[in-house]
């Protein structure tokens, strides 16, 4: 194998699937991203895809009588695609153990805090940074880690610290952090999973 295949997992607004499509060739030279899935039909980072020229598929979990069956639909899609890696870039939908387990160590996830603070169920997109402020930290960031049965609870990757700053709103803070830590710690995660997956196989 010469490149590790790679899925991205969405749900919205794509920037950081973008970070992705920017750094391809570039940060990540051991990974090809083939495949993105969305489970929102209209998410702005399928039009991101298309205008890369990366295949899109839609999955919708309300067209599934059970999770396993919405699960199961995204599996046999990653298997056809021959998919080695799954990048979840603001994917809003926790996968069960069935899930996780079929790709074990082949799940990454971006979170914008310091995990394991603000993590967990119920803390997604901008909720964290409203967290983060309400609870007055002088030092947010973001991390990159495997994704297991437990949310946000597999083996952290990397993580980037950024600091508030006086004024800040949740929208101000998020950005600053995607800026300064998801956009970089993703493509380098992804980089560094590809290479170590690429080790492991030749
Ligand atoms: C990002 O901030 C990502 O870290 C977060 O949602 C946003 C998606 O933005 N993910 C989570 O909160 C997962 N628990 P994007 O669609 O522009 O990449």
């Amino acid at each position: 194998m010469k490149q590790v295949n790679v899925a991205v997992l969405v749900s919205g607004g794509g920037t950081n699937l973008q970070a992705l499509i920017d750094a391809q060739g570039k940060v990540i030279k051991n990974g090809k991203i083939s495949l993105v899935i969305s489970n929102n039909a209209n998410a702005y980072a399928l039009q991101r895809a298309k205008n890369a020229d990366i295949k899109t598929a839609v999955v919708l979990k309300k067209e599934f009588a059970t999770q396993r069956d919405f699960e199961e639909k995204l599996i046999s899609i990653l298997r056809e695609n021959d998919i080695d890696l799954i990048v979840l870039a603001g994917f809003m939908s926790i996968l069960s153990e069935y899930f996780t387990s079929t790709y074990k160590d082949r799940i990454i996830n971006v979170h914008p805090s310091l995990i394991p603070s603000f993590c967990g169920k119920g803390f997604y997109g901008l909720k964290v940074h409203e967290e983060a402020l309400k609870y007055g930290v002088k030092v947010t960031g973001a991390t990159v880690h495997f994704v297991n049965e437990i949310p946000d609870g597999g083996k952290i990757i990397m993580q980037k610290a950024v600091k508030i700053r006086k004024g800040d709103t949740p929208e101000i803070l998020q950005k600053r952090v995607m800026v300064q830590a998801e956009w970089k710690i993703l493509p380098a995660s992804t980089e560094l999973v590809c290479k170590n997956i690429l080790k492991e196989k030749n």
